[in-house]
């Protein structure tokens, strides 16, 4: 399973990545403003730091306005996907983009049905929102399964990107069900890292040798 941060914070990205553990990045206008400055200069800061694929959003809404933006995205490096919202426009804007080699990252699904039409329309990536979805009372997780199950019957090219992650657990049970990519903000990716009794375990062993030094 492939592990995106889902920040645009370079220090977080910076610390991560010399851990080996970045394979991509995710960002997207919410996690720009997050760190202020100007955004087309974080996007390429980005796009420069990370070999893997940096997923940039479209701001424009209608079909010419997200593919001019996308074409202009893509100028940013090779590793850029451009990330199109789950609307018509979107879609025709990902079979546009895709149709030039520029690949798409479709954002905000929310339903197996939206991700067949995603896939079907030419997606690299498709995003479903899990934690977006576990906040309204439906289960994320199930989503997940769902378009796994429905995409390992046919030969799509669309990888399933889960996003919106809460907390490690989620990562655990989309790693369970196989899927493709898990984007994590640098906070869940910590958490992931951290174990009290790995702690506990290091300080009783420092003791031990302390004392055994001091003895006789
Ligand atoms: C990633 O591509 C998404 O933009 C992101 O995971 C959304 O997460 P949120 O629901 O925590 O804003």
């Amino acid at each position: 399973m492939k592990i995106f941060l889902d920040t645009a914070n370079l220090e977080a990205i910076r610390e991560y990545n010399d851990m080996g553990l970045v394979d991509g990045i995710t960002t997207n206008p919410t996690l720009l403003s997050r760190e202020g400055g100007d955004p087309q200069k974080a996007m390429k800061a980005i796009t420069d730091l990370i070999d893997g694929d940096v997923s940039l959003e479209v701001i424009a809404t209608d079909y010419n306005g997200m593919v001019e933006e996308g074409r202009k995205l893509r100028g940013y490096g090779e590793n850029v996907v451009v990330k199109c919202p789950m609307t018509a426009d979107g879609l025709k804007a990902c079979k546009k983009l895709s149709s030039e080699d520029i690949p798409v990252n479709v954002t905000l699904v929310f339903s197996p049905s939206q991700a067949i039409l995603a896939a079907k329309s030419g997606a690299r990536y498709i995003s479903p929102f899990i934690g977006r979805l576990d906040d309204t009372s439906q289960d994320g997780m199930t989503l997940i399964e769902d378009i796994i199950e429905i995409l390992s019957n046919y030969e799509y090219e669309a990888e399933v990107l889960v996003a919106s992650v809460r907390h490690p657990m989620h990562v655990v049970d989309a790693a369970k069900l196989g899927a493709d990519v898990v984007t994590l903000p640098p906070d869940v990716l910590g958490k992931m890292l951290k174990h009290p009794l790995t702690d506990k375990g290091i300080k009783v062993f420092l003791e031990d040798w302390k004392k055994l030094k001091e003895s006789p």
